[in-house]
C-alpha cells in the first residue's frame, strides 16, 4: 500500500507537505526531491549524514544492533556457513544459488580469472616502488581499452560480463600489482583452485619451486573477502554510483571505487592501523597514543576504532577477531609486539571513558591487519585486498542503480559562500 504520509516544513510560514517512505527496515525518509521546486530552498548535509542517496535492496546495516545483512542474511552466518564466491552470487543476483547455479558461476568466475596478456606490459610501465593501490587504479581503468565487448552499459549482457571479469579479474591484477613490486615474476591463476587459495598463491608462488596453500590460510583469506563483501552505501560505493550515474563504462567506475577506498578514513585504514600498532611499538608507549588521540588540538585518530554507522559493535570485526585467533593459532604466533600492542590498546580503549562515551568500538580493519601480517602481506597489499572483496559489492550496486529505469545523473547543490558577481579587474589596476 502506497505510503500516504508527509513531514511538514515551515519555513518562513509557509508550510510544504514532504512525502514520507518507509523502508524494509531503518529510519522512514523524507522525500526531498521535489523541494527546491515547490520551495525554493535546497537541504544541506555535507558528509550525507542523514541523507539517503537510493532506494537498494542489496545490503542493510543496523547500526546500533551492530547488524549487517546481505539480502536478508546475517554476515555472521554467511561467514561461518557461507563463502565468498557464494556471497558474490547471493549480492549480485538477489538470492542464495542451487548447487548448479553455484556451481555454473564458479566456473564462470575461475574462467575469467586471466587478464589480456598484452595488460603485462602496462604493469611494466609502473614505478617498482609504486603503491599497488595506485597501479590498480590504473589497470584496472585500463581494462575498458581491453575488453571493449563489455563496455555497453545499456546492455544488460554485457553488464553481466564486465561484472564477472570484474570480480574474477581483480585477485589476478592485484596479486601481479604486489608481484611486480617486489620484483617476482608474474604468477598465473589456476583453474583448479578456489578464488581465495588462488589469490595466495598468485601473491606467494614462484615459479622456481611447488606451492602449495594452507587450507586454514586459505580459509581465513576467504572469510576476510566474505566480511568486506559489501557495505551499502560507503564512499566507495557512492562513488561507483556517482561515477556510473553519468553512463561512464564500469571499469572506469570501479577504478574511481578504488581510488576512494585508498584514503585512511575508509579502505586504507587497514594499513594506516598496523602501521600505527608498529609505530606504538611497545605496550608502554600505549598511554601516549591513548592522549594523543584523545587531544582536540591533535588530528591523530586510533586508527581502526570507530565508525560512521556502527555505534555499537562492528559485527564484521567480531568474526575477524575469532579468525585472527585461529590463524595466530596455527602460525604459532604469540609473542609477536605488534600483537601484543594490538591486545592492550583493545584493552585500554574499551575500558577508556572518552572511546565509551563516543561509542568507538574496534572496527574490521582493526583486526583484519592483524590476520594479513601474519599471512606475511605487507602492509601496503591491505588496502588492495579490500578492494579485492569490495569489487563484488561496487559492482551488484553498479548494477541494480544502471537497472533502475528512474536513474539520473547525480548532481549534489551547494551553499555557495564565495564572492557575487563583480567586474574583472585589469592586471595594472590590482
Ligand atoms: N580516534 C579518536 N577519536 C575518534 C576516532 C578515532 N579513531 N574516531 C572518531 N573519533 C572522535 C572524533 O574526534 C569526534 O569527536 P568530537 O565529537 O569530540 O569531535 C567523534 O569521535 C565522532 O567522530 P566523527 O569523525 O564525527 O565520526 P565519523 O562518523 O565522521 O567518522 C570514521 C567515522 C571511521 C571516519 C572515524 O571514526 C575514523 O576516522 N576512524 C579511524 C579510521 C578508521 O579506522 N576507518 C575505518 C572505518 S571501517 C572500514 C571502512 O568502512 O572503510
Amino acid at each position: 500500500m502506497a505510503d500516504t504520509r508527509t513531514a511538514t516544513l515551515i519555513i518562513d510560514g509557509k508550510s510544504y507537505d514532504l512525502p514520507m517512505r518507509s523502508p524494509t527496515a531503518g529510519p522512514d525518509v523524507v522525500d526531498i526531491g521535489k523541494l527546491y521546486a515547490q520551495a525554493g530552498v535546497f537541504t544541506h548535509d555535507p558528509g550525507f549524514t542523514s541523507t539517503s542517496s537510493c532506494d537498494s535492496s542489496i545490503t542493510f546495516i543496523d547500526g546500533d544492533k551492530g547488524e549487517l545483512l546481505h539480502r536478508g542474511y546475517p554476515i555472521d552466518q554467511l561467514a561461518e556457513k557461507s563463502h565468498f564466491l557464494e556471497v558474490c552470487y547471493l549480492l549480485l543476483y538477489g538470492e542464495l544459488p542451487s548447487s548448479t547455479e553455484l556451481e555454473t558461476f564458479e566456473h564462470t568466475i575461475t574462467h575469467h580469472t586471466m587478464i589480456h596478456e598484452q595488460m603485462h606490459n602496462f604493469f611494466r610501465g609502473f614505478r617498482r616502488d609504486a603503491h599497488p593501490m595506485a597501479t590498480m587504479v590504473g589497470v584496472v581503468g585500463a581494462m575498458s581499452a581491453f575488453y571493449h565487448d563489455s563496455t555497453d552499459v545499456n546492455d544488460p549482457r554485457q553488464r553481466e560480463i564486465a561484472s564477472h571479469r570484474l570480480i574474477a579479474k581483480m585477485p589476478t591484477i592485484a596479486a601481479m600489482a604486489y608481484k611486480y613490486s617486489i620484483g617476482q615474476p608474474f604468477v598465473y591463476p589456476r583453474n583448479d583452485i578456489d578464488y581465495a587459495a588462488n589469490f595466495l598463491r598468485m601473491c606467494f608462488a614462484v615459479p622456481a619451486e611447488e606451492y602449495k596453500v594452507d587450507p586454514v590460510l586459505a580459509r581465513a583469506m576467504d572469510r576476510i573477502f566474505t566480511l568486506h563483501a559489501d557495505h551499502e552505501q560507503n564512499a566507495s560505493t557512492s562513488t561507483v554510483r556517482l561515477a556510473s550515474s553519468s553512463g561512464a563504462n564500469p571499469f572506469a567506475c570501479i577504478a574511481a571505487g578504488i581510488a576512494c577506498l585508498w584514503g585512511p578514513a575508509h579502505g586504507g585504514a587497514n594499513q594506516a592501523c598496523l602501521e600505527m600498532l608498529r609505530e606504538i611499538g611497545s605496550t608502554n608507549r600505549i598511554p601516549e597514543f591513548i592522549e594523543r588521540a584523545k587531544d582536540k588540538n591533535d588530528p591523530f585518530r586510533l586508527m581502526g576504532f570507530g565508525h560512521r554507522v556502527y555505534k555499537n559493535f562492528d559485527p564484521r570485526a567480531k568474526v575477524m577477531k575469532q579468525s585472527a585467533d585461529e590463524v595466530l593459532d596455527l602460525l604459532g604466533i604469540e609473542n609477536n609486539p605488534t600483537l601484543q600492542v594490538a591486545k592492550e590498546l583493545e584493552r585500554i580503549a574499551l575500558e577508556d571513558e572518552y572511546f565509551i562515551e563516543k561509542k568507538l568500538y574496534p572496527n574490521v580493519d582493526f583486526y583484519s591487519g592483524i590476520i594479513l601480517d601474519a599471512m606475511g602481506f605487507p602492509t601496503s597489499m591491505f588496502t588492495p585486498i579490500f578492494a579485492v572483496a569490495r569489487t563484488v559489492g561496487w559492482v551488484s550496486q553498479w548494477k541494480e542503480m544502471i537497472a533502475d529505469p528512474a536513474l539520473k545523473i547525480g548532481r549534489p547543490r551547494q551553499l555557495y559562500t564565495g564572492a557575487t558577481t563583480r567586474d574583472y579587474v585589469e592586471i595594472e589596476n590590482r
